[in-house]
């Protein structure tokens, strides 16, 4: 038997940290990358040290109370933690850990992408293109908008939001956000606190949601915010699916009360993302890839292993959320 930590590993990763995992730690890996059901973790965390999971397996109360006493730390390539039920980790003792800070810079290109991709009808315009119908060039084809200049409200105003907020001052956008706390002079620069949600939303022609997955947060887009949006206006999210009301979204980009949105989560996914946005051309949609470049997923991955090096040296753990 090895003397290396153990760790359970439930996907497939990027070379180098496979490499590193399989150079200091004795890993029980997903070989075939399937979706490992709760039953499947428990079993397979039989002998190991840690979990090294993803937001594709959800660790409810009921799965970490069944998990084998020796797991003492679950890792999360993730800046999120919607998926884990941390109470339930804080009352076993375990450990989570997550990526903040790696995720940053490559969501938030992920927005201006959504932003522009939705703002200037690049899925329309792109299929068009490739479906071989283009023929003539006209003045009045796949007309959008610029984001040039426009007021762009954020929720939650983070790390992910403030980096969407910097890119965004690239295009002269006017920032004003929305979040639980007003940030200090040195963070907020030269972006407008709106703490009253009406007011918030009425100045939102572009609305970026930024906010983590939390009961105030859930269905923060529902019919009622939708109608304080100024008409036209244009949604992008890079947070989690469930901050939608799929109904009301849907109905706002039928009826035309939003001219288009940009989408990188979405409730259900991956398997039950809600079909109807695949037939609304002012739906501009990625697989929720906010994260997917390959120095951020390195970063993630070797910032999970310092931080569990450093927890098992009994050092401080700075992505250390429970
Ligand atoms: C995150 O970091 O939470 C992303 O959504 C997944 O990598």
């Amino acid at each position: 038997m090895s003397d290396k930590p153990r760790i359970l590993v439930t996907r497939r990763h990027l070379a180098e940290i496979e490499a590193r995992l399989q150079a200091d730690y004795d890993i029980v890996l997903n070989e075939d990358d399937h979706t490992m059901s709760a039953g499947e973790i428990v079993a397979a965390a039989d002998g190991v040290d840690a979990l090294f999971i993803c937001v594709t397996e959800p660790l409810n109360a009921a799965t970490i109370e069944a998990l084998p006493g020796c797991v003492q730390a679950i890792l999360t390539l993730s800046v999120g933690t919607d998926h884990v039920d941390l109470d339930a980790a804080r009352a076993r003792g375990l450990a989570v850990l997550t990526t903040p800070g790696a995720v940053t810079a490559a969501t938030a290109e992920i927005g201006l992408l959504l932003m522009l991709g939705a703002a200037r009808r690049a899925h329309e315009s792109a299929t068009y293109l490739r479906a071989g119908k283009w023929d003539l060039w006209t003045p009045t084809q796949f007309v959008g908008v610029e984001i040039t200049g426009k007021p762009l409200g954020i929720l939650g105003m983070g790390r992910i939001g403030r980096t969407v907020a910097q890119r965004a001052r690239g295009f002269e956008m006017a920032i004003h956000y929305h979040n639980r706390n007003r940030l200090t002079p040195e963070l907020e620069g030269d972006a407008d606190y709106i703490g009253d949600l009406g007011d918030f939303l009425a100045a939102s022609e572009f609305l970026v949601l930024c906010a983590p997955s939390t009961p105030e947060t859930r269905g923060f887009v529902n019919n009622d915010t939708i109608a304080q949006l100024p008409d036209g206006a244009i949604i992008v999210n890079i947070a989690r699916g469930d901050l939608v009301d799929d109904d009301a979204l849907i109905a706002a980009l039928t009826s035309g009360k939003l001219a288009a949105a940009g989408l990188d989560v979405f409730n259900g996914e991956p398997d039950k993302v809600d079909r109807r946005y695949f037939d609304l051309p002012n739906v501009f949609m990625m697989p929720h890839i906010g994260s997917a470049a390959r120095n951020a997923r390195t970063g993630m991955g070797m910032m999970l292993l310092d931080g569990f090096e450093a927890l098992r040296a009994g050092k401080p753990v700075s992505n250390r959320v429970v």
